[in-house]
């Protein structure tokens, strides 16, 4: 399997075998689902069958991963917390977090502007900080908040225990874990100790300190936890049952939306500083609309189409999350082929999202690609939230909470002149991390007050 820039290499073999790629590596089968078509028949029409995840031993079972939404396989405990989501998250409670988006994508703004910060570390404040408001109520206190370190220290465990496909030793001989710790080889089990109480202990704290705070004057509300607490409908009881689900809902929030929004932000950074046209022109919209100096908000998006674009371009062109993984609960039969259970479904949402028949010229950025193409916009929003029963949960939050923050970068930052560490201008074929979030390579730009 490839270890780089995997969907690259699966859109060539693609190209070469047809649109459904079979492999098996010792011992487990892997479809490459590289056309929308393919992922509608099967993961979408079929997703009864198709909507359960990829077992990890370590990954899900040791450190736990298993019991977030990301990861978690389909069962009742599955359903309670998608349905928490469901309402939590919806279009309408999310127009509830419109001031939050609005006042913090000022405040983000600002301190792009100041030369004394890390833009990306401006960015990732940002967006932990909408999402800590909005599912917790709490307001973290600048960039080295406890809460923001901690979403970041997870972010790092998920990344190293997926590394390499996530496949460990003990995911290829699983009664390892039953063995002693001291015994040679062992030292992923304490590996995964470790991990495991990295999680655990911020899942467990912000879901206590939200349900101790939600009476107190500065708690920000609404937000998902008081939601969920005071509405007598909800199909979960406090049980240790019911804490384990809402819990775990909350921080399966934190957990999807913090990396991936925050790449798509770099992303849009990077492409600005790139595409001045492109930028000088969203710049001229938004000034025409909401006037010189002032902020736009989220009630000024339906005037904005071409920012809209920009901000479909962006996760089109390069999204933060090219792959997807499903993986299919029974055996199953398609066109001649069969499906054996357990095959894992690789979806490849990169080449999906740069099919030259609806996006022509696919690699070029282009925002006016979506302007009055209704083929192109159906597409666009029928791949990148993802497939069937895991389709993202935070689609709506996304949507408003990037859309603002786009917006109002655009009307008060200049971004220019993007160079790699070394100072050598970034070119326009940019080049992007592997990993199971995809972010640009190391970059700086300038970001200068619209004048
Ligand atoms: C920046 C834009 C975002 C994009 C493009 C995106 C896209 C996706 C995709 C493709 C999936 C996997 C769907 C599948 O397996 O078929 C997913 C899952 C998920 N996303 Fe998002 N997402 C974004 C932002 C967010 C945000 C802001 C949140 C939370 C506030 C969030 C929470 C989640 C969660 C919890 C899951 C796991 C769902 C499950 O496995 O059942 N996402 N997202």
């Amino acid at each position: 399997m490839p270890r780089e820039r995997e969907w690259l290499t699966y859109a060539k073999w693609s190209e070469k075998y047809g649109d459904l790629v079979y492999l098996s590596l010792l011992g487990q089968h892997f479809m490459i689902v590289d056309t929308y078509e393919v992922a509608h028949d099967l993961l979408n029409k079929r997703s009864a069958i198709y909507s359960t995840r990829p077992h990890l031993t370590m990954a899900g079972e040791l450190v736990g991963l298993n019991l977030g939404l990301l990861s978690a396989p389909l069962s009742s405990r599955f359903n309670e917390i998608r349905k928490l989501l469901h309402k939590g998250y919806s279009q309408a409670s999310i127009r509830d977090f419109w001031p939050v988006f609005e006042h913090d994508s000022q405040v983000m703004s600002m301190q792009l502007l100041s030369k004394d910060l890390d833009f990306a570390d401006t960015i990732r404040q940002y967006v932990g900080t909408v999402i800590y408001k909005t599912t917790y109520g709490y307001s973290p206190q600048g960039r080295d908040d406890p809460k923001l370190r901690w979403v970041q220290k997870s972010m790092h465990v998920l990344s190293e225990v997926t590394r390499a496909g996530g496949i460990w030793l003990v995911d290829v001989i699983p009664f390892l874990r039953y063995l002693p710790q001291w015994l040679p080889l062992m030292g992923f089990k304490r590996q995964a100790t470790a991990w495991r109480g990295i999680i655990m202990e911020g899942v467990v704290d912000d879901y206590k300190w939200a349900t101790d705070h939600q009476n107190a004057p500065s708690t920000i509300k609404p937000n998902f936890i008081s939601s969920v607490l005071s509405d007598g409908s909800s199909s979960v009881a406090l049980s240790s049952y019911a804490t384990d689900v809402i819990s775990w809902a909350a921080a399966s929030m934190v957990g999807g939306g913090s990396e991936a929004t925050a790449g798509n932000l770099l992303s849009f950074i990077l492409a600005m500083a790139l595409f001045p046209d492109v930028q000088n022109r969203a710049r001229e919209e938004i000034q025409g609309v909401v006037g010189k100096g002032i902020m736009p908000t989220l009630s000024d998006r339906k005037n904005l189409p071409f920012v809209d674009c920009i901000f479909r371009e962006v996760l089109r062109w390069n999204g933060s999350g090219p792959l997807g993984f499903h993986m299919s609960r029974q055996s199953d039969r398609y066109r001649d082929y069969v499906i054996p259970k357990g095959t894992i479904m690789v979806t490849n949402m990169w080449s999906m999202l740069h099919n030259p028949v609806v996006f022509p010229e696919p690699l070029a950025f282009k925002p006016e690609r979506f302007l009055n193409d209704e083929a192109a916009c159906e597409r666009f929003g029928s791949v990148i939230w993802g497939f069937g029963r895991r389709v993202c949960p935070g689609s709506h939050f996304a949507e408003a909470s990037l859309f603002i923050a786009i917006a109002t970068m655009l009307a008060t930052c200049v971004f220019s002149d993007p160079v790699d560490p070394n100072g050598v201008p970034v070119p326009v074929d940019v080049e992007y991390e592997s990993g199971i979030v995809s972010l640009p390579k190391l970059f700086t730009c300038k970001i200068t007050p619209v004048a």
